[in-house]
């Protein structure tokens, strides 16, 4: 069941102007007829120079520089951070458009959804509210001690909106109160049914730790337990409809704030609650906790919204487990610039702050290794380079890391380091590395952004003309037949192959999706032909034939190369005859063109 149909999203999207829309972000300034620039405006790309662009007539944007690009719902999806729907909503508004009327089953159905969620978002609220107000309950006492003890303020503990459960039974008689049943209580997962059909807190007696998402909205909450016990000192909402551990980080809520206050493109990524939060409070404010060690896509997608760089602060500890790494791969994966921060062996980030202060860490911080030297730096730990066959193995994983670098100079750089540390001369390690065999792990397959870029030769410009004048839909193009024509761009041909078989008026407005993101930079290229074409429009038709001729031409020259392969490596006498005939066609009609 959509929610909005295509025909009101058409709508929608013809009545607003994409220039219009990118212009309440940043400072758009036009090049040519067609295309705007600016510096990226959107989360997690800071820039100095203008790599951003909107393309009017496309009404679509794309940014060379993060690669990212769309329609006006993806951009306010983009530079919001809201989900389709709300985009949506937020565009609707500024067109003054009504949301559509949905069917009544259908409506009834969405808003029986709706207000289900909203009544958990509310649970949730005011569960919140409920537990901060606990804290300063006389019996609360324990609590605040702890938290004074910990050294935390009266100001984070209400940025963080830090709370307290004081027994089993407050919470569900104060939701009682304010008229949600037991049943939304458990659906919200603020409290659980006892063996003996008693409902109760699902955190009793825990200190509260409220987790927030991006727009604001509580949860799920983390509860500590008073002693230091390791196993089982935080438990955590379950899975719920609106809270699911593996796509959300702790502390996001904040970094977005932040992130709207000073645009910062790096984050520093705690494992706890209590390290995010001690940060946050010694000033580090752009940090997120990923709650443990196991880091999932979806959270390294979500950050990738807001940053370009991690630094990875996890605990002394856990450094070099198998976690750890995989997290930073998974970092690595998604195009973030990794660093990791060491810490020392036992401490986590708050510890370090509680122990050396904030200039002790930001020292840690200074010193974070690129990810590569880190792994580095993993496979010399342990082993006893005084004995041949440990500094072996050594130079071995070493060499074998290092062939997995793209970059030649960064490549020298670490042979050099093995070479200092193994004492194996630089040479004889180049030559090493230049004979192993590469080994490609799947896992380091980089889904990168691959911004195609774009030819620029005779064949692409007249290629583009020729697609620029069905793209609007010109009365001379009809004349031509464009289904004749095979393009030497993948882009190109898509588009084209749209154009045969839809009106020129039904794709313009869909062509950004048909192309996809690796095509847009192409899309860019043919819609502003407009700037190349002579300024007459008497003289268009001329311009658009010796176009359309030259790509004719060019095909049919491709199709002669072709054949005459074909020929040569024929040895049937018949079929020979078949293809000379077939050349000479084809010269003919070379000629004629
Ligand atoms: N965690 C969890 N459940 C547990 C243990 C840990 O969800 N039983 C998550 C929490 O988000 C926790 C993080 O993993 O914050 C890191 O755990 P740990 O290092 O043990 O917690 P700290 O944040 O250091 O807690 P504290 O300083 O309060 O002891
Ligand atoms: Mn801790």
């Amino acid at each position: 069941m959509a929610l909005y149909g295509e025909k009101f999203l058409d709508e929608l999207l013809s009545k607003i102007n994409l220039v219009d829309i990118v212009s309440r972000y940043c400072n758009l300034q036009r090049r040519g007829s067609s295309n705007y620039w600016a510096c990226c405006p959107l989360p997690g790309h800071t820039e100095k120079t203008p790599s951003f662009t909107v393309n009017e007539p496309g009404q679509f944007y794309h940014c060379f520089g993060c690669g990212k690009g769309g329609d006006a719902i993806r951009f306010i999806q983009e530079v919001e951070t809201v989900d389709f729907v709300d985009a949506v909503k937020i565009l609707a508004e500024i067109a003054k458009m009504p949301l559509p009327v949905q069917s009544e089953k259908d409506a009834e159905k969405s808003k029986l959804l709706k207000n289900k969620k909203d009544r958990l978002h509310d649970i949730l609220r005011e569960t919140a509210i409920f537990y901060a107000k606990n804290l300063y309950d006389e019996k609360a006492l324990r609590w605040r001690e702890y938290l004074a003890k910990r050294g935390l303020d009266g100001k984070t503990v209400k940025v963080f909106g830090i709370g307290a459960s004081l027994d089993y039974d407050g919470l569900p008689r104060h939701l009682k109160g304010l008229g949600y049943t037991e049943e939304e209580m458990l659906e919200a997962g603020v409290c659980q049914r006892s063996e003996r059909g008693k409902i109760y807190d699902f955190e009793a007696e825990r200190l509260i730790i409220p987790i927030i998402n991006s727009m604001g909205k509580v949860i799920a909450f983390g509860g500590r337990i008073y002693e230091d016990k390791g196993f089982g000192k935080y438990k955590n909402t379950a899975e719920t409809v609106i809270f699911n551990k593996k796509n959300n980080l702790y502390g996001i809520n904040n970094l977005k704030k932040v992130k709207q206050e000073e645009n910062f493109d790096k984050v520093i990524m705690v494992e706890g609650y209590m390290d995010a939060i001690s940060l946050y409070m010694a000033g580090f404010k752009n940090v997120v906790a990923s709650m443990g060690t196991s880091l999932t896509l979806q959270q390294a997608k979500l950050l990738k919204r807001y940053a370009t760089t991690v630094l990875v602060s996890y605990d002394g500890d856990s450094a070099g487990q198998n976690a750890t790494i995989r997290s930073l791969d998974i970092f690595e994966n998604e195009g973030f610039e990794v660093k990791v921060v060491s810490l020392p062996d036992g401490l986590d980030p708050d510890d370090v702050i509680r122990k050396y202060g904030k200039e002790g860490y930001q020292t840690l911080l200074n010193n974070a290794q690129p990810l590569i030297d880190y792994k580095l730096s993993l496979i010399e730990n342990g082993k006893d380079l005084q004995d041949v066959s440990e500094r072996r193995k050594y130079v071995q994983e070493s060499l074998e890391l290092i062939r997995t670098v793209k970059d030649e100079f960064l490549k020298e750089e670490l042979v050099k380091k093995v070479s200092q540390t193994s004492e194996i001369s630089y040479a004889s390690l180049k030559r090493d590395l230049e004979s192993g065999t590469v080994t490609v792990k799947p896992t380091q397959k980089k889904e990168e952004i691959v911004v195609k870029r774009v030819k620029n030769n005779a064949t692409s410009l007249a290629e583009r003309v020729v697609l620029w004048a069905y793209v609007n839909d010109k009365d001379y193009a009809h004349d031509k037949d464009l289904q004749l024509l095979n393009f030497t761009d993948s882009t190109r041909d898509t588009i084209a192959e749209h154009l045969v078989y839809d009106e020129a008026g039904t794709v313009k407005p869909r062509l950004y999706k048909i192309v996809g993101d690796e095509g847009l930079a192409e899309l860019d290229a043919i819609l502003s032909c407009g700037d190349i074409i002579p300024s007459d429009e008497s003289d268009h038709k001329r311009y658009f034939y010796d176009c359309y001729n030259a790509v004719r031409k060019h095909n049919l020259a491709e199709d002669v190369k072709r054949l005459n392969e074909l020929y040569k490596l024929e040895l049937n006498q018949e079929a020979k005859l078949k293809y000379a005939e077939l050349i000479a066609q084809k010269m003919e009609e070379i000629k004629n063109v």
